[in-house]
């Protein structure tokens, strides 16, 4: 628990910095799981500042990202690619061929297979690990929603309404609100070496008291994360402030 988000913040970047740095002295790529919304923000500020500042090279980094929404154009405003390039890949080193974010793009009848090889691509590249995580109000990681299982993969997955409502004002209107997301699966976040799950906000209070200190259940599947073995959560006081 942190006093605000932008000391937590600064704490998971350099997480992050000392996982690179260390995987570069061992000659190896770092495989790095990604969140977007409005947590990770700050902490991307961290890592481009890094780079800039203190050599931090991302030469060596493969990144996929959580999710994102189907169907979505890479170029706009709402595109978890475009909030990824904004917010992170613009400012940094990253090889273009080491980033995987699910394709919004795709027909309908490739979905399938796209999903499949990007569970292939995460096990070719020696698996995620790190995978950075928000909370959604629905307690959905990436956009596992209520329902979703522990073993589950990527996959096209529909939006629960709370979380369309939560985005409408982004969107102008819970009409303009995608019904559908490509995302990781539970399963696959679980795979991860590391979790690291990040929540700010007094709104955020209740569904992490119920992620970190509820039953585990597919009702709210953060909870899933209790299972993990090297599983973090990191908040400010107001996110942690209902925790007992
Ligand atoms: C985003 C994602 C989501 C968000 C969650 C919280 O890639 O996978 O699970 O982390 O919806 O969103 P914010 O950070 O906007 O509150």
């Amino acid at each position: 628990i942190y006093e605000d988000s932008d000391a937590a913040s600064l704490y998971v970047a350099n997480e992050i910095a000392q996982l690179i740095r260390q995987r570069q002295k061992q000659g190896k790529k770092a495989v790095i799981g990604l969140a977007t919304g409005s947590t990770p923000t700050k902490m991307y500020e961290y890592l481009v500042r890094f780079h800039r500042e203190e050599d931090l090279s991302f030469k060596n980094v493969v990144t996929f990202n959580l999710d994102e929404y189907y169907p979505m154009q890479p170029d706009s405003i709402h595109s978890y690619v475009r909030f990824m390039n904004e917010h992170l890949f613009d400012h940094i080193d990253i090889p273009k061929k080491n980033i995987h974010i699910p394709d919004g793009t795709l027909e309908k009848e490739d979905v399938r297979d796209f999903c499949k090889a990007y569970e292939a691509r995460i096990r070719e590249v020696g698996g995620l690990d790190i995978q950075i995580l928000g909370i959604g109000r629905t307690g959905h990681i990436g956009f596992n929603e209520p329902g979703s299982s522990l073993g589950s993969t990527t996959r096209m997955v529909r939006l629960d309404r709370v979380t369309r409502l939560d985005a409408a004002s982004d969107f102008f209107g819970l009409e303009n609100v995608p019904t559908k997301a490509i995302t990781m699966g539970v399963g696959t976040i679980l795979s991860a070496r590391r979790v690291i799950m990040m929540a700010w906000g007094e709104g955020k209070s209740s569904i992490i008291k119920q992620a970190v200190e509820g039953k585990i259940r597919e009702s709210v599947p953060a909870t899933f994360l209790q299972q993990h073995p090297n599983c973090q959560v990191i908040a400010d006081r107001a996110a942690a402030s209902s925790l007992t």
